[in-house]
């Protein structure tokens, strides 16, 4: 069975790397969460709906949000353009006035985020849900579901039909087990931009699943990638994980539970070594703005990538067993070793020590490696390998005192 190749579009998209997702509407004004409609028993849909007009998106700046994922490394955004309450952040041009320009902001936040996204070269994606607790999607008649589907095709017509976009990333199918007429709304989105990916979310449980010939990559919501067996796929699909900052899509403003940097660099790392893409989250404020934290720990995250640019974005993995998490990716016919866990080293009554420092052993790489470095100091490291390059032993050194990149890259001149 062959593997079939990707089209030049899930190409470049694979090559996009790391994207910023962002979950920002009505419920920003609230700082619990996306599903806070949902969720919360006393909370009146028509109290909730009355939020529109506090909706003022003052903070919000297509161009800032652009160019600090930009900083961050990024390659793409995926901005919720509707979300599960049914509230769009784009001008529906009069299909429901709960949109956006009817709101207190009074503008099409979706315009200026695609403007502001291609200004700084940072591909834009929509994230559009399917499930709308606004129009009952998930509990009405079978009817009454049909031309809510329709009204679902005029909105994503609008859409498609307006914005210049990179992808649009579909969500709630899951939300019903329904005839969501997919060819069509998938030959919507072919007449109007036949360039764009294809992502709809599978959900919590079901990653990895390709739901329909038309996706372009698989999803793996909040957990890291297994690697895709393509072995006979009529299509070659791409594959990535999403992922939240803290545990909330959406703002939850006593949510402290947050991810690092080095988790950052770990996650995005694993990601790539699995041959995915990294979607990492942020939830702006109720005014539209990125939080501090969130804003610092993707700049600090971004240099790490900057070091490691020719891996992390042209870098496929290459079969081969390795201890832990580490892995082998090669670009552009340079092998690379991703070592995780590795100990600073130094003076004992000084450096944090870790156990990781030492030889570690690739089996399998069947390439003949004479020369190993590494990118961030360029010092040298022992290589051994066994005449049928069968094992390739790297003598891993610890981080010269002072520094510390988490996932310490080396190159390997094979
Ligand atoms: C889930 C949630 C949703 C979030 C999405 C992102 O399916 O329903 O709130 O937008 O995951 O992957």
């Amino acid at each position: 069975m062959t593997v079939p190749d990707p089209t030049p579009r899930v190409a470049e998209f694979e090559r996009r790397a790391y994207g910023m997702f962002l979950h920002w509407g009505l419920y920003s004004q609230l700082g619990r969460g996306e599903w806070i409609l949902h969720l919360d028993n006393d909370l009146i849909h028509e109290e909730y709906e009355g939020l529109a007009e506090t909706f003022t998106a003052e903070a919000f700046d297509g161009r800032k949000i652009a160019s600090l994922a930009k900083a961050a490394g990024m390659k793409y955004a995926v901005l919720t353009a509707r979300h599960h309450d049914g509230f769009s952040l784009y001008d529906t041009r009069g299909l429901t006035d709960y949109d956006a320009p009817n709101s207190a902001a009074g503008r099409d936040l979706v315009r200026e985020f695609v403007d502001g996204c291609h200004a700084e070269g940072i591909e834009p994606f929509l994230y559009h849900t399917t499930l709308d607790w606004h129009r009952d999607s998930h509990e009405c008649s079978p009817g009454e579901f049909d031309e809510y589907v329709d009204f679902l095709h005029d909105s994503l017509e609008v859409l498609l039909a307006e914005y210049d976009l990179g992808g649009i990333w579909f969500d709630g199918d899951w939300s019903r087990d329904d005839d969501w007429r997919l060819d069509e709304r998938y030959a919507l989105v072919r007449e109007h931009q036949p360039e764009a990916i294809v992502v709809n979310n599978t959900g919590i449980g079901n990653e990895g699943e390709v739901s329909h010939p038309e996706v372009d990559s698989v999803t793996f919501e909040q957990r890291e990638p297994d690697p895709v067996n393509r072995e006979g796929m009529d299509k070659y699909v791409a594959a990535e994980m999403c992922q939240t900052m803290n545990g909330h899509w959406g703002i939850g403003e006593r949510d402290f539970d947050y991810k690092s940097p080095g988790d950052i660099i770990e996650t995005l790392a694993t990601c790539r070594a699995r041959g995915a893409n990294y979607l990492l989250n942020v939830g702006p404020t109720a005014e539209g703005a990125i939080p501090e934290y969130e804003t610092a720990a993707l700049r600090r995250a971004g240099e790490w990538v900057e070091l490691h640019d020719d891996v992390i974005y042209d870098g496929r993995p290459v079969d081969c067993e390795t201890p832990g998490r580490d892995a082998v990716l090669e670009a552009d016919d340079d092998l690379y070793y991703l070592a995780f866990d590795l100990s600073v080293s130094g003076h004992e009554d000084v450096t944090v020590r870790g156990d990781g420092t030492g030889p570690r052993t690739i089996v399998g790489l069947d390439r003949e490696v004479t020369v190993a470095r590494w990118v961030d100091s360029d010092e040298g490291i022992r290589v051994l390998q066994s005449d049928d390059a069968d094992l390739t032993t790297l003598d891993c050194t610890g981080y010269p005192y002072g520094t510390n990149t988490v996932v310490r890259v080396a190159e390997l001149d094979a």
